[in-house]
């Protein structure tokens, strides 16, 4: 069976459209149905699992997630030696001064209004990490 004529109507492929034309179309139209065919797949069964096993935030540790983040973004002013010059004072480096921030950590780096929004002068840390950070404050922030 001939598609083109099938979807176009017989008359129409024959007079107007060349064969490789028609071809053409076709693999046009079946590009269309595979990318309908996706996105249905994706709303039924979410994003596909590449995408979002990358943010679990169940079992949050802080060695594993949360001191990574610090390290990347933060340390450069809150370090133990760069604290007092260019962290206010405030120590992100070691568990127990974390621990003491706490209260303040999660509104600086939501940019929630009423802190100073975090990391100073940088991009604000991704959706995964604020997640990451709030999880584990729930948790009673423990030194895991
Ligand atoms: C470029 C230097 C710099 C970086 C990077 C930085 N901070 Fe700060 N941070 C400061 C300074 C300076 C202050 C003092 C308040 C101010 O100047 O806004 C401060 C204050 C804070 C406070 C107290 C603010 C409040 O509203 O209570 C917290 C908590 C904090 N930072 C956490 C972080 C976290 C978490 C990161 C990383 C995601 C980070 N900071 C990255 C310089 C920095």
């Amino acid at each position: 069976m001939n598609y083109a004529n099938w979807i176009f109507g017989k008359q129409m492929v024959e007079n107007r459209i060349s064969y490789p034309m028609k071809n053409l179309l076709l693999i046009v139209i079946l590009f269309i149905l595979a990318g309908c065919y996706y996105d249905s797949e994706e709303a039924l069964f979410g994003k596909p699992a590449a995408l979002t096993s990358t943010c679990n935030i169940d079992s949050t540790k802080f060695s594993v997630n949360i001191k990574p983040i610090l390290q990347s973004k933060c340390l450069g002013c809150h370090s133990n030696s760069s604290a007092a010059s260019s962290g206010a004072g405030i120590k992100l480096q070691d568990y127990a001064d974390v621990k003491i921030h706490t209260d303040r950590l999660l509104g600086t780096v939501q940019q929630a209004a009423g802190y100073s929004p975090m990391p100073k002068g940088g991009l604000k840390l991704t959706d995964c990490s604020i997640s990451m950070i709030q999880a584990w404050i729930t948790k009673g922030s423990p030194n895991n």
